[in-house]
């Protein structure tokens, strides 16, 4: 597995990762708690998170992210679209970055860069479908840490290769549910295209059709030297 160099990493279930870098920067990744059925049983967030990361509006990452603004203060960072929207159902002003497709944005110890993903993004609210800007992924590059990459909602596309050359990912969180993202076999391509040494599966298993699983991604990257990460929701990597 990649070196973290203190950094530590937090799968809660589904697409939702808390990361914490060696100098106490906290991340939440697209917040699904309340209706998340493999988020860790009581597991209590760090009471104050810097930057929340929103890949795209579907209600299995975004879900939470209103409770998690008002109770532990983040920074909502995402598609302008998205935190329009979110500024509309009661995020704060100078809580919200809204960017787009490749800008960067820095902040404290750490450089976040939007990424294509190939999925869709419209959100639903009350029986309204709104726009919700492109899906995204993103790059988190750490000062004297690792540069990670969650793909956010995908399928695997061949311009995963400039995410390569432009950040190095040492660790991709990738999708292997299958049924509304790839599975193992196109995962295995991400994986490739993208170049990071270790992979952590995300959005499987949390529900009945998310049927791709970390074993057959490991059997796909076999004699590649890419390592599949074996965890479960609520244990802490680092
Ligand atoms: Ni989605
Ligand atoms: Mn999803």
């Amino acid at each position: 597995m990649a070196d973290l160099k203190g950094t530590s990493i937090t799968w809660l279930g589904h697409a939702t990762v808390l990361i914490v870098t060696p100098k106490g920067t906290t991340i939440l990744i697209d917040p699904f708690i309340e209706h998340n059925p493999k988020y860790p049983k009581g597991y209590k967030l760090p009471d104050k998170i810097d930057l929340l990361l929103l890949t795209h509006g579907h209600i299995d990452h975004v879900g939470d992210a209103i409770p998690v603004a008002k109770t532990h203060g983040p920074i909502a960072i995402g598609m302008v679209e998205l935190i329009g929207w979110l500024h509309s159902k009661g995020l704060k002003d100078d809580q919200g970055i809204g960017m787009n497709i490749g800008g960067s944005h820095r902040h404290a110890d750490v450089t976040l860069t939007l990424t294509e993903a190939r999925h869709s993004s419209s959100i639903t609210d009350g029986d309204k479908t709104i726009y919700g800007g492109e899906p995204t992924g993103f790059v988190i590059a750490i000062d004297n840490g690792p540069t990670l990459y969650h793909a956010g909602d995908t399928t695997a596309f061949s311009d995963m290769q400039i995410i390569r050359e432009l950040y190095h990912p040492d660790l991709a969180m990738l999708p292997i549910g299958d049924h509304y993202t790839m599975g193992p076999k196109a995962a295995a391509v991400a994986a490739r295209f993208v170049g990071a040494k270790t992979v952590l599966p995300i959005h499987w298993g949390t529900f009945p059709p998310l049927v791709g699983r970390p074993a057959e991604l490991e059997k796909e990257l076999a004699g590649s030297g890419v390592t599949v990460i074996h965890t479960e929701p609520g244990k802490t990597l680092s």
